[in-house]
């Protein structure tokens, strides 16, 4: 979506499109982290290597006139010096399609909100993602659990 790549990854760390043989580490940290496992596909993800070793990782989801953001996640002895936003921020730069995610933690909900994206209602997203979300929206809506959906907005 040409959205400006205006962010930097701190010294030492790369960028690089993810491999076949990234996957079994990849499904490992998703399965630690309860993350969403549906689409492992080795070519929708970009990592970040230190040291040659992998320490961050996202894709993007391919879905009938939409993508998802997924799979974010950061080692934790390697967070909070700005890979997850970098990531982000990556993502919605190879985006090729109105970009949404699901986000599951309170807490996340603003730190997606800095990087562009806000909250929408389920009504609000295309066909093809309401029927992967259809079970998160009920656990939203039967047990109250918190289920927020967002969409890219690009800065005007
Ligand atoms: C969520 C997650 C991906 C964030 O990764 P991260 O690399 O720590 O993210 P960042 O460093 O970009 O940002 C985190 C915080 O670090 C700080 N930060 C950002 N850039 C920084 C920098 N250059 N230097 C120092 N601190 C920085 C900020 O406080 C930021 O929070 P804010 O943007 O809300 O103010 C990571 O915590 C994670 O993997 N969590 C487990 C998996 C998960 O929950 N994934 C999301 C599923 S929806």
């Amino acid at each position: 979506m040409n959205n400006t790549d205006n962010y930097l990854l701190p010294l030492g760390y790369v960028i690089r499109q993810a491999k076949p043989s990234d996957m079994w580490l990849i499904c490992l940290f998703i399965i630690r982290a309860s993350l969403d496992a549906s689409q492992l596909k080795w070519h929708q993800f970009w990592v970040i290597e230190y040291d040659g070793r992998l320490v961050a990782f996202g894709q993007l989801r391919n879905f009938e006139f939409a993508q998802e953001l997924g799979s974010l996640f950061v080692v934790p002895t390697h967070r909070n010096q700005g890979l997850g936003t970098f990531l982000i921020q990556h993502l919605i730069a190879q985006s090729t399609q109105p970009l949404y995610l699901k986000c599951l933690k309170n807490k996340l909900g603003s730190f997606y909100a800095k990087k562009g994206f806000i909250p929408i209602s389920y009504e609000e997203l295309p066909v093809s993602l309401k029927s992967k979300f259809r079970l998160s929206q009920l656990r939203k809506t039967l047990l109250k659990a918190f289920v927020l959906f967002m969409k890219y907005e690009h800065p005007v």
